[in-house]
Formats: structure tokens, C-alpha cells, sequence
């Protein structure tokens, strides 16, 4: 499974980066207007940092502009994966894009009919956002469940792109599913790394290696 960065702060995707995992990023408006910057600076900026794929979103909601829009944004970079919401002008949209051979993430995903629709449409990613389900008491990994499975049944080339994850939990049970990518935000991925029986172990090791005689 790959992992994308969602955020569109440039400190928190160089410091996943150092890592040396960072598969991708994924932006989106509440993001960018966080960083208080130009969207396509910031945009210029990150596709400087990351080969890999990045996701930026359009503003209209109107295929016409999204389609300005679209084309303007897949400008700035070849690893530009262009965001598009799931609603009617946008999956028009999509299905004009991939035509013209511009990647898509398809965002705001809650069902598996709407995953079918952009998949059909010819979208490069489709993102569940699992987080969200999960706050009006639906279960967002039981749609990623259905994604994976209709995609693979149907021979849909979209990738799964579980997003809207808030916790560990969310990536372990993407993994279980066979979810393509889970896009995680900076303070979620630093939780994967961490845990409290590593630290003590770890403690416990270098106070034994000072009573290991030097020759
Ligand atoms: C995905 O591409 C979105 O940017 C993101 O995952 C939304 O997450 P949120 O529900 O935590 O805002």
C-alpha cells in the first residue's frame, strides 16, 4: 500500500519525507488555506519536494470551470493529480480529463454507488473518506471494503485511496483490505511509528549496552 501525506504544509511533508516512505501528498482547500499561501505556490512548492503523485483540488463546481481550472492546474507539475468532487459536473469532468489523459482523485466519496460512477467515469483514484462516515456513526472502512471489492470484481483500474483517516486503526484496517493508498495526516503518521513497549525496550537495551565491557 502506498502512503500519501495529507497536508498541504511544506515543513510537515519534508519531514515525512526524511523518512525516505512518502509515496504522495494529497491537498485539498481547507489545507491550503491553513498554510495562508497562494494555492499555486504552495502547489509549485510540494511538486518540487515530491515526484510522486500530488493531488490538487479544484475550486469550481461547474464543469466548464473545472475544466479551467483542471488544465490550469495540471500545469504545474507532470505529478499532478487533479482533485474533483463527487457530483454530476464532476464526474462529467473526469471522464473529459481522463479523455485528455490528466490524472484524477476523485474526492467527497461516501458510497459504493458513487465509487462506481467515478470509477465508470475513468477516475485515476477514488477517496473514501472514512473519518467522516465514521463521525455520523457509519463504518468508513466497510466502504472502503466495498470499493476494493467492486474494483476488482469489475476490473476497474481506480486505485483506493482510503482518506479522512484519523487514526492507526484506520491504516491497519486499510492494509487488511487491500486498500491501494491511504493518504494520513503528518500527526497520524508520527502515531504508526511510536510504541510504548519499542521506547522501554529500547531504554532498556542502551542502559545494558554501558555494562558491556569496551574490549
Ligand atoms: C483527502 O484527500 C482529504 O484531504 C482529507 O483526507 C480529508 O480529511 P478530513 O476529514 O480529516 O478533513
Amino acid at each position: 500500500m502506498e502512503l500519501f501525506i495529507d497536508t498541504a504544509d511544506v515543513k510537515e511533508i519534508e519531514s515525512a519525507q526524511a523518512m525516505g516512505l512518502l509515496d504522495g501528498v494529497t491537498t485539498n482547500p481547507t489545507l491550503v488555506a491553513k498554510t495562508g499561501r497562494p494555492h499555486r505556490e504552495v502547489l509549485e512548492e510540494i511538486c518540487e519536494l515530491v515526484s510522486g503523485p500530488v493531488s490538487a483540488e479544484v475550486h469550481a463546481v461547474v464543469y466548464d470551470e473545472m475544466m479551467r481550472e483542471a488544465r490550469e492546474l495540471a500545469t504545474i507539475a507532470p505529478n499532478i493529480v487533479v482533485k474533483i468532487p463527487l457530483i454530476e459536473e464532476g464526474i462529467r469532468a473526469v471522464r473529459s480529463l481522463s479523455d485528455e489523459g490528466i490524472k484524477t482523485n476523485v474526492t467527497l466519496c461516501f458510497s459504493p454507488l458513487q465509487g462506481m460512477l467515478a470509477a465508470k467515469a475513468g477516475a485515476t483514484y477514488i477517496s473514501p473518506f472514512v473519518g467522516r462516515l465514521d463521525d455520523i456513526g457509519h463504518d468508513g472502512m466497510a466502504l472502503v471494503e466495498q470499493l476494493v471489492d467492486m474494483y476488482e470484481r469489475y476490473d476497474f483500474e481506480t486505485k483506493v485511496l482510503v482518506a479522512s483517516v484519523r487514526s492507526p486503526s484506520h491504516v491497519v484496517e486499510a492494509l487488511r483490505l487491500g486498500a491501494d493508498v491511504a493518504t494520513i495526516p503528518f500527526g497520524v503518521i508520527a502515531k504508526l511509528i511510536h510504541h510504548p513497549l519499542t521506547d522501554a525496550g529500547l531504554a532498556r537495551f542502551l542502559e545494558d549496552a554501558k555494562a558491556i565491557p569496551k574490549t
